[in-house]
């Protein structure tokens, strides 16, 4: 699929496999592949460890004055072929995985001067095109023109049998009722929020994965993206 490079946003719930099918996307297609999720995640680490946000709240003011003090990249690990994110020059990857940062992200994500701030970076990153950006905001807010979006879903006990599925391969100590609990409090939260809450563009592509495995939605996703390669000429 060589010739037009175009924007990817895939939007969705917490754990229907936007990230699976954005990197295989992504590699398919030599696209730069973007986790937004993953942001929103390292700022709430840097916040949980400057004791800026708990399970009583979070010190937004505070956490507005030392956004500046925050840098996030993805730097490509050759080895492993993946871009982990590295927060302040550390790689925390591993450690923004974890059920303490999936239990306060909704509290940091809501904060508008943090949105403001992860949009703007985002929308650096695609300015190139050939990217597949995945998160809640990205085909209303970060890239509104994006030329195909698609919109995630799969059925409630599907998303936590394989979100328990993979965090156990990472050997998070876990109970699938935490992960049921987590899964529904974010998706809760990230659709009730004011700031860009999670909601369908009006031109996305649902792309419901409940019945199909890894391969079969790619499949999709790619004969997608070759339509609109094609209508765009
Ligand atoms: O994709 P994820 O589950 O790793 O995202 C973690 C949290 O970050 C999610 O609960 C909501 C928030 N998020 C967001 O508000 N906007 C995005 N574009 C991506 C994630």
């Amino acid at each position: 699929m060589a010739g037009r490079k175009i924007t990817i946003a895939i939007d969705g719930y917490s754990s229907c496999g936007k990230s699976t099918l954005a990197k295989s996307l992504a590699i398919s297609l030599d696209y730069t592949y973007v986790d937004t999720g993953a942001m929103y995640r390292a700022i709430t680490l840097f916040c949980m460890r400057q004791n800026l946000v708990n399970n009583n709240g979070v010190d937004e003011s505070r956490i507005i004055e030392k956004l500046n003090d925050i840098s996030l990249a993805f730097i490509q690990d050759p080895e492993t072929n993946t871009s982990p994110i590295f927060l302040n020059g550390e790689n925390v990857e591993s450690q923004i995985r974890k059920m303490d940062v999936s239990n306060q992200v909704s509290q940091i994500s809501a904060i508008r001067e943090v949105r403001k701030k992860m949009v703007q970076i985002q929308q650096k990153m695609g300015i190139a095109k050939g990217v597949v950006m995945e998160g809640r905001d990205i085909g209303t807010i970060v890239f509104p023109d994006a030329e195909l979006k698609l919109f995630m879903t799969a059925d409630m006990e599907t998303r936590v049998k394989r979100r328990y599925k993979e965090m156990r391969e990472k050997k998070i100590d876990v109970s699938m009722d935490e992960v049921r609990d987590n899964v529904n409090s974010r998706d809760y939260e990230d659709t009730h929020r004011q700031e860009s809450p999670l909601i369908q563009a009006d031109d996305a592509i649902v792309l419901d994965n409940t019945n199909l495995d890894l391969e079969q939605q790619l499949q999709i996703a790619l004969e997608l993206v070759e339509k609109k390669i094609e209508i765009l000429g």
